[in-house]
């Protein structure tokens, strides 16, 4: 059944667990995710970004969440909006049945360029006001995300490297003042796979600063994006099959571990699914020349993200709490 973000995360808290949020975009993530999801008994979130919207187009998307209801029926999910550009996206998504939407007013409608705290209060708050209204749960994010490597945002601007660590004192005044149900927060990690040119330490992904804000916030439910592992082993199987992507290195799942330690509820994957389905892909294009039936292709891509949920589910802790 569809339950909202707030009832899911609520219970993780209760039970000290996170939850991965992957985002989806075609059926074989569903059927991944959701597989993954029922050999372990864990509740899901599925997520979808305005780029997914744009691939499968918003009606296909809220079929194949309602296929993945009606097929699953003990599994609790959420079907969360990704990274909302402004109120009126969420209000199309709370319209076409999402139970939870994300305004991200870190950044202005264009999605690049980094915006005021006054103006993200604004925009959040107008969402959480027209979202509890009608039962769906809101996400906010204070704090860009980008590379503290680099001094670069997500989308390679150059930013204040304070922007891009969230301060525990004012996610405590935005967080009164928007009412948001789960919060977002600016750690050092981005989206994609190039988060890092080296494994991280504590200078470069700040865990540490979510000790912080949990210990302001304890009650406010916090959310890691850009929590990809980009796990060694589908790099090099891509780049061994004929791919061309370097050694970019991820979030390691132990970190994110210690971040559910630390009240991160939710912890959105994308990237690992995306390498895992192309290296699967790209191997067995290599290793079954004379195959050409697509459905073979796709189900060595829908195995190999299984086993990427189901390791998350279980390391996560949301194994056995569907
Ligand atoms: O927020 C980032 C997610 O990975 C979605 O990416 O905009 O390419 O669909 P996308
Ligand atoms: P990754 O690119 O690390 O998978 O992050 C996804 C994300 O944060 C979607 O909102
Ligand atoms: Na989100
Ligand atoms: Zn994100």
């Amino acid at each position: 059944a569809l339950i909202t973000l707030r009832q899911l995360l609520d219970h993780a808290a209760e039970n000290g667990y996170g939850v991965p949020s992957f985002n989806i975009n075609n059926m074989e993530q569903v059927h991944a995710i959701m597989e993954a999801a029922a050999e372990v008994d864990s509740p899901v979130i599925l997520q979808v970004s305005a780029g997914a919207r744009k691939y499968a187009g918003a009606y296909f998307i809220r079929h194949l969440v309602q296929a993945a209801v009606e097929q699953w029926p003990d599994i609790p999910i959420v079907l969360h909006q990704d990274h909302g550009a402004d109120p009126g996206v969420c209000a199309r998504s709370i319209q076409s049945g999402f139970t939870s939407v994300m305004m991200d007013g870190s950044l202005m409608p264009d999605m690049k360029t980094p915006s005021t705290y006054e103006y993200n209060v604004e925009v959040t708050s107008k969402v959480t006001e027209m979202a509890h209204a009608c039962g769906v749960s809101v996400e906010g994010e204070l704090g860009c995300l980008g590379s503290l490597e680099k001094g670069v945002t997500d989308k390679g601007e150059a930013i204040d490297k304070e922007k891009l660590l969230t301060d525990p004192e004012q996610a405590a005044d935005f967080v009164k003042k928007t009412k948001v149900d789960a919060l977002a927060v600016a750690i050092g990690t981005s989206h994609g796979a190039y988060k890092f040119t080296k494994p991280p330490t504590g200078e470069i992904l700040a865990i540490d600063r979510i000790k912080e804000i949990h210990a302001r916030i304890p009650d406010t439910h916090l959310v890691m994006h850009g929590s990809s592992s980009v796990p060694q082993e589908w790099v090099e199987i891509i780049n061994q099959y004929g791919g061309d992507i370097g050694t970019p290195y991820g979030v390691p799942v132990e970190e994110i571990v210690e971040g559910i330690r630390h009240g991160v509820r939710k912890v959105n994957i994308d990237t690992d699914l995306r390498l895992a389905s192309t290296g699967a892909m790209r191997k067995f294009l290599a290793e079954n020349p004379k195959q050409f039936d697509p459905r073979k292709i796709f189900a060595a891509a829908t195995a190999a993200m299984k086993d990427i949920c189901k390791a998350r589910y279980e390391a996560f802790g949301c194994a056995g709490q569907a």
